[in-house]
């Protein structure tokens, strides 16, 4: 009996020893995604027991429950070791504060990361300012083309004369390396 009780003790003793609040060691500060791509956040921690995971998203000054109606979002945590995946993001519904909450026994912490959804034309913003760049330069080389040779581009001159017009002036203006260089590409 004295034995046993000697060793019962111990044993609560190690057990009081390694009882620890859980602290996020790691965690996905920002997630930078396009619309239908995935998001994957993360947190880390250590302390023991190990924490019991929620994620919650933080809107309007309030925290929420993941709305999970369109069934894009999975959680899978493993001990000290949660994962929020967000499968075919949505540029409306998905960016804001995600927080993942990590509680034991001894007490609870709390950590954020930001995900942002870009449209999937994003990408494409440069190649737009190019065509943009391209019609405006269009325009002004018809203009002037027209005012300097009049004789030569009459009214409802067929697209093919503007484009030879264009041709040329590309070809063998300094207007091409002005145009390149300014689109940054
Ligand atoms: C998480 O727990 C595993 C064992 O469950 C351990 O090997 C790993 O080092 C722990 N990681 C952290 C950050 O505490
Ligand atoms: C979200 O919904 C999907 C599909 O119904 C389900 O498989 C998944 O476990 C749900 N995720 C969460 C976090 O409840
Ligand atoms: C974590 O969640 C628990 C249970 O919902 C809550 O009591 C606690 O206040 C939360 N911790 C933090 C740091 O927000």
């Amino acid at each position: 009996a004295g034995w046993s009780g000697a060793a019962s003790a111990l044993k609560l003793c190690n057990i009081f020893s390694v009882l620890a609040a859980p602290e996020i060691t790691g965690h996905k500060r920002s997630e930078n995604k396009n619309e239908g791509q995935r998001a994957v956040l993360y947190c880390k921690s250590v302390g023991y027991p190990h924490p019991v995971w929620t994620w919650r998203k933080f809107e309007n000054g309030i925290f929420r429950e993941i709305d999970n109606s369109t069934g894009r979002f999975f959680i899978s945590s493993r001990d000290n070791y949660t994962e929020l995946l967000i499968y075919n993001l949505d540029i409306s519904l998905d960016p804001g504060e995600y927080h993942c909450n990590a509680t034991n026994i001894i007490s609870s912490r709390d950590e954020k990361s930001v995900l942002r959804v870009r449209s999937h034309l994003a990408p494409l913003w440069p190649l737009l300012g190019v065509l943009a760049e391209i019609i405006i330069l269009v325009i002004i080389i018809v203009v002037y083309e027209k005012r300097k040779k009049p004789e030569d581009l009459q009214d409802g001159e067929s697209p093919v004369v503007v484009l030879s017009f264009l041709y040329h002036k590309l070809c063998n203006d300094d207007i091409w390396v002005t145009f390149s260089s300014e689109a940054e590409i």
